[in-house]
């Protein structure tokens, strides 16, 4: 009898043991899965302020009205880049995307 009952427990012992192994692993899975989301985010944050920002400090109203004169007048840009900057069969629009 003993024997059996060993086994039993035994049996119970070992499937506890097993969900134990079980659930480590997977707060492990959730932990690295964690760190790695963390490890983008930061990448992410760390990028941002890296990205070249344009130098908009020269550019003032009246550079701007400048530039479309020229655009419409001797720069003949309008021809093919179109009145709107919409573009042409020729070119590409100037629009922001
Ligand atoms: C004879 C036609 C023509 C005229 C005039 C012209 N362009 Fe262009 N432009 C083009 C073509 C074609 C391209 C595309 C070139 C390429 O992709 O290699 C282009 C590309 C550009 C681009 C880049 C667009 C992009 O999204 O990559 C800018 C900016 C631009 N032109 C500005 C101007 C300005 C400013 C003027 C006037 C001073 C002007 N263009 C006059 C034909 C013209």
């Amino acid at each position: 009898m003993a024997p059996i009952v060993d086994g039993v427990s035994h049996g119970v012992a070992g499937h506890r043991r097993c969900r134990e192994m079980a659930r480590t692993l997977l707060v492990q899975a959730a932990t690295v899965m964690f760190a790695g989301a963390a490890a983008l985010a930061l990448q992410v944050q760390t990028r941002q302020p890296q990205a070249a920002q344009p130098d908009t400090s020269a550019v003032t109203p009246e550079r701007v009205e400048l530039g479309r004169a020229i655009f419409h007048g001797q720069g003949t840009c309008f021809a093919c880049h179109g009145q709107k900057l919409e573009g042409s069969q020729i070119a590409p629009t100037l629009m922001p995307p």
